[in-house]
């Protein structure tokens, strides 16, 4: 009988996120990263996965919004719980609905605010930046249909000097994303 808890790891990017994670849960005793899921062929991320000896999956638009083959796919590597690690893509209410409060996402802000449509990558920090904000962080938080709403789970801040660029910003967010996302991940899961 499998005891583990089988994560998959849904990015569209790097990667840096998701390979933080599939090495904290290596050799963890009762949970496990199965299965990476990209939408793009050439996502870094899909070569970090193979270092890790994690199989990968790669979704067309098509399939992944107007069939439910991923549902059996996910299903085939017995996963149970979904993290989204720089994923851009909405998620379909019948992964939603298939997933309850088993969804979670890591906004590189502190929601609400910061967040929703075209929110991602550096374009968060500049708004940051834009505002004078004399902080920013990280928002780790249940997913729903919407972009970057569902109940947070979990936040952690980093000071914003006067002279900090959006990139200082992105590296201080950035810390704090290697540092958390992984323990808050076991936190729920386990
Ligand atoms: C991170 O900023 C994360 O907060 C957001 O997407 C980015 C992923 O970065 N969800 P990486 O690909 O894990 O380096």
């Amino acid at each position: 009988m499998d005891h583990l808890k089988h994560i998959a790891i849904f990015a569209s990017g790097t990667g840096s996120n998701a390979l933080k994670i599939m090495e904290y849960f290596a050799r963890h005793p009762s949970v496990r990263v199965s299965l990476v899921v990209s939408n793009r062929a050439d996502a870094p991320v899909l070569a970090a996965a193979a270092t890790q000896g994690v199989p990968t999956l790669v979704k067309h638009r098509t399939d992944f919004y107007h069939t439910e083959e991923l549902l059996s796919q996910l299903k085939n590597h017995k996963i149970s719980f979904i993290v989204l690690a720089g994923f851009l893509w909405l998620i379909p209410t019948y992964l939603v609905n298939a997933f309850p409060r088993k969804i979670v996402n890591m906004h590189p802000a502190l929601l609400p605010r910061y967040g929703g449509k075209g929110m991602y990558g550096l374009h968060v920090h500049e708004a940051v930046k834009a505002a004078g904000e004399p902080e920013s962080g990280i928002t780790i938080h249940y997913v729903n249909e919407n972009y970057d709403e569902g109940d947070i789970i979990f936040q952690a801040r980093c000071d914003i000097l006067p002279d900090d660029s959006p990139n200082d910003i992105a590296r201080k967010v950035q810390k704090l994303e290697h540092e958390h996302f992984a323990p808050v991940i076991e936190n729920i899961v386990s």
